[in-house]
């Protein structure tokens, strides 16, 4: 029988298998199979290869080529833990289609999320990564509430069905990938599973809707700082889009809760790209260059956005003007504007402390632009 047994599994910091995934031949009764938590490993043994004799000995088996087998690991230092993977080859008899089935459980590095994961199975990578997150967040308030999924349609939607359960100010979706991903201005926002950074937050501001309005600035300030804080020369494109260079990293949409008394509360939701763009839009998107721990560039931007939100519910805008100024990638640059479907060139002289965008006409005239966006890549 010609046998493979691949492996995948989940180590933690100190190395131990908190899971395993394992395929085997389809002559064989055990398919794909999680443990949890999962094996012993030896004096003198990997944790490789204590899957593979833990497989052996469950299937009987006798694999000839343990120390051939070929093994590779990756760790996601975001989640604390590291997938190690082994396959095994015994040659007594020929069995081509298990070689497609093991390409189909086999799990590359980078990409964790495509392995076949038993409806059963996902709340335990949530969980591990709600784990590594909660011990990294530095806020009193925003992301204390995480929810990790692996899909969704869009985490805003996610997020919204939460708030209006009552989900408290701070409660956290994040993502590894989106089916309806939406953006500003009735666009999609696109990103291949696993390449970017996908979450939604919520705030109950008790403002005034005037300056309750700015808050997508503050998010998209929030943005700014941390990767800035990361060593990655971003800048603010009002109203929040993030730039590096010409090419945008990052797009911020914010929707409202609302009820018949008024405003509830805001779902700040959030796209980054932390890894390769689609096609589609990579003449105008760019990714955050660099190995990136996502979980970290998460937990810095809310720990920005809720440094940045105490001094703007005070004193909205106004209280950010420092961060604004040094945000604003558009400052005293040649511009134009798109007013509903009319372009309006000029200089842009900043951002208001009302949030409105500052135009400086051929006539000298310096308009505010309340609702709109730069145009950049149309
Ligand atoms: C834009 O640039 O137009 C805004 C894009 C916002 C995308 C994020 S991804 C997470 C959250 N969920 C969504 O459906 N949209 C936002």
């Amino acid at each position: 029988m010609h046998l493979n047994v691949a492996a995948a599994l989940i180590l933690n910091e100190a190395g131990e298998v908190l899971c395993v995934k394992r395929g085997a031949s389809k002559f064989q009764s055990t398919a794909f199979k999680w443990e949890f938590p999962g094996g012993k490993i030896e004096a003198n043994e990997t944790a490789a290869q204590a899957a593979v004799r833990e497989i052996k000995e469950e299937l009987g088996i006798t694999i000839e080529a343990i120390a051939d087998a070929p093994c590779v690991e990756h760790t996601y230092p975001e989640f604390s833990i590291t997938l190690q993977g082994v396959l095994c080859v015994q040659t007594t008899q020929e069995t081509p289609q298990l070689s497609e089935h093991i390409e189909q459980c086999w799990c590359a590095p980078d990409e964790l999320w495509k392995l076949d994961f038993a409806a059963a199975d996902v709340p335990l990578l949530c969980y591990l990564r709600e784990k590594a997150f909660g011990a990294s967040l530095k806020t009193n308030c925003f992301g204390r509430y995480p929810h990790f999924l692996m899909a969704c349609e869009s985490t805003n939607d996610e997020l919204l069905r939460l708030a209006e359960r009552g989900a408290p100010a701070g409660t956290l979706v994040v993502s590894e990938v989106q089916s309806s991903g939406r953006g500003r201005l009735g666009r999609s926002w696109l990103s291949e599973p696993g390449q970017g950074l996908l979450f939604s937050f919520l705030a109950r501001p008790q403002l005034p809707p005037e300056i309750a309005v700015t808050l997508p600035l503050v998010a998209g300030l929030a943005v700014t700082l941390a990767l800035r804080d990361l060593g990655v020369a971003a800048g603010l494109k009002w109203p929040n889009d993030v730039l590096l260079g010409d090419l945008k990293v990052c797009g911020v949409l914010c929707e409202a809760q609302t009820s018949a008394r008024g405003i509830e509360g805001i779902i700040i939701g959030i796209g980054i790209n932390t890894g390769a763009v689609p096609a589609a839009v990579a003449y105008r998107a760019t990714q955050v260059p660099g190995v990136l721990n996502r979980l970290a560039l998460l937990a810095q931007i809310l720990k920005r956005f809720e440094g940045l939100y105490e001094r703007w519910e005070k004193q909205g805008l106004a209280a950010l003007r420092a961060e604004l100024d040094q945000c604003d990638c558009k400052v005293n640059l040649p511009i134009t504007v798109k007013l509903s479907d009319t372009p309006l060139e000029g200089i842009s002289r900043g951002i208001r402390e009302d949030g409105a965008l500052l135009l400086e006409t051929a006539t000298g005239e310096v308009m505010p632009i309340v609702c709109g966006e730069i145009m950049q890549w149309d």
